[in-house]
């Protein structure tokens, strides 16, 4: 958390397990968007505090405006096609399967009580050498695409076993509003992640990063990049690339970070 505050924001208040606040003075930058956006003239305060249970409804709602349409995979495919103001219930469910009651998932609050940014965390499944239920049952064919790319991606992970038995906290979901990009809350919420790992004894924190941004966020953060799957290598059976984000996102790296 130093790292942060002595960067680009000025600690002003207590920090412990549930709550974290900070004060920060930035200036906004301007990012490019695929998401609508919210209020500009919101103020760029914000603290970080743990999702419970009761969060879940305005954690979706977040979620489906920002994260279900720019995320590099999903907006690849258009999962939420741009005309239409819908959702995809699979990845609603995906974000809520053990992430909202297990006190490891963490979302940054404005001090006008908007959700700014989330992080979902949760204890990572043993590998098992059949395909998950949710999987196999998913009965949205865009998203069962992103689950079985990141089925492959941790089938490679776990080729040669290194990480059984290994108590894992797995980064899920991380999204950030549009507007607040850029301001580093992307990394608050990965550092604290990293604090209640090492609070809860967890061997390691893992991330799956589909995007360069969360990439570099984890590799700022001293992650070790242990594996890489290129989009353009990962192929249908007529050798087409199944997905193909916007530059600058090219591969989908796997991260780790020792705790
Ligand atoms: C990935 C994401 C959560 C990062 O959140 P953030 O609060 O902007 O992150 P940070 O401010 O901590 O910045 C992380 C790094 O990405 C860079 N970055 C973030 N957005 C960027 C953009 N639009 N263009 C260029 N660089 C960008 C930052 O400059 C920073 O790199 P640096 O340390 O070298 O400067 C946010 O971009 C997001 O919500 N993206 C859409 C959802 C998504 O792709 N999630 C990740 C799936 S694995």
């Amino acid at each position: 958390m130093e790292t942060v505050l002595s960067s680009n924001l000025a600690n002003s208040g207590r920090i412990d397990a549930n709550k974290t606040n900070f004060a920060k003075d930035v200036p906004k930058i301007a990012r490019y968007t695929l998401a609508d956006s919210t209020d500009n003239n919101i103020g760029m305060d914000y603290h970080i505090q743990i999702v419970t249970k009761d969060d879940k409804l305005r954690i979706l709602k977040f979620l489906r405006r920002f994260f279900f349409r720019d995320e590099p995979l999903n907006h690849s495919i258009q999962l939420i096609p741009e005309s239409e103001d819908s959702t995809c219930i699979e990845l609603e469910e995906y974000c809520s399967m053990s992430t909202l009651e297990n006190n490891l998932s963490l979302m940054a609050v404005s001090t006008s009580g908007a959700i700014v940014g989330v992080l979902l965390n949760g204890k990572m499944d043993p590998p098992c050498d059949e395909e998950p239920e949710y999987i196999t049952t998913c009965e949205n064919p865009k998203f069962k695409k992103i689950l079985r790319l990141l089925r492959y991606v941790d089938k490679n992970v776990n080729r040669d076993g290194q990480y059984q038995g290994l108590d894992i906290l797995e980064i899920r979901i991380i999204s950030v509003d549009t507007n607040w990009r850029g301001k580093g809350i992307g990394k608050a919420l990965v550092e604290k992640a990293i604090e209640i790992g090492k609070e809860k004894d967890f061997h390691m924190v893992r991330a799956d990063c589909s995007s360069s941004f969360s990439g570099k966020l984890c590799a700022r953060l001293g992650f070790e990049r242990i594996y890489e799957l290129k989009y353009a290598d990962y192929v249908d059976e007529d050798g087409d690339p199944i997905f193909c984000p916007a530059f600058p996102h090219t591969s989908i790296i796997t991260y780790i970070k020792k705790l």
